[in-house]
């Protein structure tokens, strides 16, 4: 099996911490360093989430902590979504594994260094600790095969009506990224908020007996209350489109475009547009992903789950 090395990079939140449990089930995937960036929540606050995830998950790799706030911006945390601790909800195992002393930046550029292969970064949070290792280490931009990010949208936003919350929070940094020459797939709110989950589909994941299906399952009561406040029928599960779209392409509709980042305007700050009809005449930049079989996407998550051990009850 051609395995893809990782490198995962996010705010965790209850979408991020889903998408690592799919990408420590699945053997495709080779997970070499987690690094965390504020977001969601605190520096502190995801990077304690992060270490108690990769308990949770046996996953012992380095883990390295990234910038305090944005590149140019202050930070906007997301705590109705996610909570005090970014990651409200069942209790987790205490971390078995200490931080890094090297800096998010350091250790994306030492995994970077020492692989023979070309390594994935999957950016599930702003984008501040892709742009800084872009600028520090532009040498290392071809030891990257692929930037998956979560964030942005084709055609609306969820915290202004233009901007999603990873862009809004730092557009900077995603126009660092948009404008690097790196390949970049872009899972928005297009295609995630259709990834969704409804309740009565995660009590399945909950009869699974292992502690990470039934942690899985309360993360998405604890993700679920603001997001049924707000009127949707299910949980949105951003991240997770993230490692899916690249681990089970097929079940994704994806397409090519050229997409820029909106730092100024008075509405439009962090809005993330397409040149749809090639106006521009820029040179496609990124794979966008646009839809999903939801179905399928919800049976790989169950299946997720079931790797961790344990039988329906
Ligand atoms: C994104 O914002 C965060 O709250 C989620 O973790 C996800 O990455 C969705 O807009
Ligand atoms: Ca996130």
């Amino acid at each position: 099996m051609n395995r893809i090395p990782l490198i995962l990079d996010g705010d965790p939140g209850h979408d991020d911490a889903i998408a690592w449990v799919l990408a420590a089930a699945d053997p495709v995937f080779d997970i070499r360093a987690i690094t965390t960036v504020a977001g969601n929540q605190t520096l502190d606050k995801v990077t304690l989430n992060a270490r108690k995830i990769a308990s949770l998950l046996n996953l012992d790799v380095p883990i390295a902590r990234g910038r305090e706030v944005p590149l140019l911006s202050e930070l906007i945390i997301a705590p109705g979504y996610h909570g005090m601790s970014g990651l409200d909800g069942p209790s987790l195992p205490e971390p078995k594994r200490e931080e890094e002393e090297m800096n998010a930046v350091s250790l994306m550029a030492n995994v970077l260094e020492e692989s023979e292969e070309k390594v994935t970064i999957v950016a599930t949070g702003p984008q501040t600790n892709v742009a800084s290792l872009l600028l520090s280490h532009p040498e290392l931009k071809e030891k990257i095969s692929l930037i998956s990010t979560m964030g942005g949208g084709l055609r609306n936003g969820n915290w202004t009506s233009a901007a999603e919350f990873n862009i809004l929070v730092d557009p900077e940094a995603a126009y660092i990224e948009y404008h690097s020459g790196v390949p970049l797939q872009m899972c928005g709110l297009d295609v995630t908020e259709k990834a969704m989950i409804y309740p009565e589909e995660w009590e399945k994941i909950r009869e699974i007996d292992n502690p990470v299906a039934k942690t899985v399952a309360a993360w998405l009561d604890f993700f679920f209350i603001h997001l049924k406040q707000l009127g949707w029928q299910g949980a949105t599960l951003h991240d997770p489109c993230s490692i899916l779209s690249l681990s089970h392409p097929e079940i994704f509709a994806i397409q090519d475009c050229y997409v820029d980042v909106e730092l100024k305007g008075e509405y439009c700050r962090g809005m993330t547009y397409v040149d749809g009809h090639h106006v521009l005449g820029k040179k496609n930049n990124c794979k966008a992903v646009m839809d999903v079989d939801r179905e399928k996407f919800v049976e790989l998550l169950i299946e997720a789950r079931e790797s961790f051990g344990g039988n329906h009850e």
